[in-house]
């Protein structure tokens, strides 16, 4: 995670982001702070990166890469506003241990890339461009499956999809995601690959309840996503609300936020 201390909306590079709506500081480093209680309240380590004043987006480390097998990803932004971050990223990630490869495609991290056993998902469409798929595949040694984004609300695969069970323990995967921010071609794929996903509603896509994170039981989502809150523990999985209603104003919420360290 990065502190938002230098969290503010100063561009628009995304349809939920207007300059003429002020963040508040106070509140947005409230709400970080109670995501990041909730990630040590449930057991989990959190590392921070040192924010740079320059990068207004930083709280986004979602973004920086994808970490898997002791590799690291290295993300290549598509806006110049946001570049700077993939240098920072790749600088903690070496310092922690981690090989640091690609970068030669325009991709935005786990923004646009979920992790199963089975497959990686990888979103393309408005950020990450269709050959990071194979240059994340041969960096992994792990087949990406590319999916079509096709509505611009829904720019990053983080914010229509999710990983509830990766799988990783033998169990088949179990995903959720919200179908009308995909081509009917990639929503042919998610149903021949995960036949079970649980599929959410427009609103709970609309206050960003996909963007949440899972460790295999327990659920932080947004707290505005209430039905998908209750499906998801008819379901068998613990739902963990959160209020980060700040980030949105940048078109984050609680998995932008988060950049998932996995070996
Ligand atoms: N303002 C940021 C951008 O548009 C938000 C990034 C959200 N991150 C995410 N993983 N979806 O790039």
């Amino acid at each position: 995670m990065c502190p938002p201390t230098h969290f503010r909306v100063d561009y628009a590079i995304n349809p939920w982001m207007s300059t003429g709506s002020p963040v508040d500081a106070a509140l947005a480093l409230r709400q970080w702070e109670g995501l990041r209680a909730v990630y040590q309240e449930l057991g989990h380590r959190v590392s921070e990166l040192v924010p740079d004043p320059a990068l207004p987006d930083m709280v986004f480390t979602a973004n920086g890469a994808v970490v898997l097998d002791g590799v690291a990803y290295r993300a290549r932004f598509r806006h110049a506003e946001r570049a700077a971050e993939a240098d920072a990223h790749a600088a903690w990630l070496t310092a922690s241990g981690f090989e640091v490869r690609g970068g030669e495609r325009i991709s935005e991290g786990e923004g646009d890339f979920a992790v199963t056993e089975g497959a990686i998902l990888a979103g393309t469409g408005f950020r990450t461009e269709p050959g990071a798929a194979l240059e994340a595949q041969e960096v992994f040694g792990r087949p990406v499956i590319g999916l079509r984004l096709v509505d611009p609300r829904y720019y990053h695969l983080d914010t229509a999809l999710f990983v509830l069970d990766d799988g990783a323990d033998g169990g088949p995967a179990d995903i959720a995601y919200y179908p009308g921010a995909f081509s009917d071609a990639s929503l042919r794929v998610l149903r021949r690959l995960f036949p079970d996903a649980l599929l959410a509603t427009e609103d709970d896509a609309a206050v960003f309840g996909l963007n949440a994170v899972s460790d295999g039981r327990n659920v932080v989502l947004p707290a505005p996503a209430v039905r998908l809150a209750a499906r998801l523990a008819e379901r068998g999985y613990h739902p963990v609300p959160v209020d980060m209603g700040e980030f949105v104003k940048a078109g984050g919420s609680v998995k932008c936020c988060t950049l998932e360290v996995r070996g």
